[in-house]
């Protein structure tokens, strides 16, 4: 290859992060990568970008013999999945900020990738702006990782933000919106499948074996209220989505995606706004921390150049990177037996003996019962079918988590001749120290 022709980079897909890539391009003339062309649905529709070779035709980049590197930017799993298997079947180099192909086909991608010698570049699949990609793939993979932990969705922390100052779930929801953090279908954001893609993404490289998303076990934000997040304060924590991965003294896999309430001493309980934090443990490195703009035109954009530019560098010197996952799948810790502290809270019947009938089921599935707290007053109760319902908060020592459920379970059964003590379903949180 010529050492000093830039390598030719052709783009599939040109919406918020495509037209911030492309900025990045014409900003850094210095650099030996030249965008040649790209592909859209609509090549004729007017666009905000600096450039004009535009087609409706994947195949004029896919098939162009002096594209070398294909970046793929429409999202989704198809067709988005077979681009880049063709692709790389044509010998291309890929980038992409996909995180539903690479956390469905990764194995199947770097598989085909190996076949053929190319690279795959996917920084911003996770986290958007914050390296992390590549140091699961370099450095930090000349160590061993304990446990992955932090917060990969922005959408979430910003409602969570919002709900700590008293905002209502829906009306911070509606403002993560607007301001275009969210996904087109924003449950995915709130039920907590964007941060489990990503969670399986980290996971998979940081362990070495592959990580489906369905195998996350998964809870979203939807059920917090804000008198949580104000009595999660008065106890010491901060309300977050947590998602996490760890492996445990068996070398299972114990990953999740829940909220839980966080130490305000942790370094993730002061993450806010629509930032994303990376904390990993291991040896010897002992501790790596990393936030910032976990989505965004800006961030991603940022983080798809890094890998085109890196990419580059790699043809250039003749260097492939494999990405080495072990073909047995990983095993995955059953969630009923991961022992932890957490926040209990539900709306008690004022009537005499009721606290006792709960405090009796609590005991017969041996709950040691370390803070209490319940609260009377227009604030905070209800009033259902003319009977006073209020608000009960408490906090327990580890247990494990298959007797908590077993534990609600039966206070949502729980009847006295005064009918049911426990109004409505109880909202259950773990604590993370
Ligand atoms: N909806 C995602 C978030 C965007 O809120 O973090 C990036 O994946």
């Amino acid at each position: 290859m010529n050492q000093s022709k830039a390598i030719n980079v052709g783009l599939i897909g040109c919406g918020v992060v495509g037209s911030g890539l492309v900025e990045s391009f014409s900003e850094n003339h210095d650099k030996e990568v030249s965008l040649k062309k790209i592909a859209v649905k609509d090549a004729k529709k007017p666009r905000n970008i600096s450039f004009d070779n535009l087609t409706n035709n994947a195949d004029e980049i896919l098939e162009d013999p002096d594209i070398e590197i294909v970046v793929e930017l429409i999202g989704g799993y198809n067709p988005a999945k077979d681009y880049i298997i063709k692709a790389i079947k044509n010998g291309k180099h890929v980038v992409t900020a996909n995180k539903a192909v690479i956390s469905e086909y990764g194995p199947e991608i770097f598989a085909e990738a190996k076949k053929h010698n190319v690279n795959v570049g996917f920084e911003g699949s996770v986290a958007g702006g914050i390296p992390i990609i590549n140091p699961l793939l370099e450095q930090l993979s000349i160590g061993k990782i304990k446990s992955i932990a932090g917060i990969l969705n922005g959408t979430t922390n910003f409602i969570l933000t919002r709900m700590s100052e008293g905002v209502d779930y829906h009306s911070a929801l509606a403002i993560a919106q607007e301001k275009g953090f969210a996904e087109s279908d924003s449950s995915f954001d709130v039920k907590g499948l964007d941060a489990a893609q990503k969670i399986s993404i980290l996971a998979s490289l940081a362990f070495g074996r592959w990580i489906n998303p369905s195998e996350v076990y998964c809870e979203g934000i939807t059920e917090i209220t804000t008198i949580d997040i104000e009595y999660a304060r008065e106890l010491g924590y901060a309300v977050k989505l947590l998602t996490m991965a760890r492996k445990t003294k068996e070398g299972e896999i114990d990953i999740r995606v829940h909220p839980a309430l966080i130490s305000l001493n942790h370094r993730l309980s002061k993450v806010n706004e629509e930032m994303n934090a990376i904390h990993i443990l291991g040896s010897p490195f002992d501790e790596y921390f990393n936030v910032g703009k976990g989505a965004g035109r800006g961030p991603t954009a940022f983080s798809v150049y890094y890998d085109v530019i890196k990419i580059a560098e790699m043809i250039k010197s003749g260097v492939f990177r494999e990405i080495k996952i072990n073909k047995n799948h990983a095993k995955i810790a059953n969630q009923d037996e991961i022992v932890t502290e957490g926040y209990l809270r539900f709306y008690l019947q004022h009537v005499p003996g009721a606290l006792h009938s709960v405090l009796g089921v609590l005991a017969k599935h041996g709950w040691n019962v370390k803070d209490s707290l319940q609260r009377g007053g227009p604030k905070h109760e209800l009033n259902v079918d003319g009977i006073r319902c209020l608000p009960v908060i408490i906090t327990h020592e580890p247990l494990p988590f298959g007797i908590i459920k077993e534990t609600l379970h039966d206070l949502i059964s729980l009847k006295t001749e005064k009918g049911s003590p426990v109004h409505g379903k109880p909202f259950y949180m773990r604590i993370n120290r």
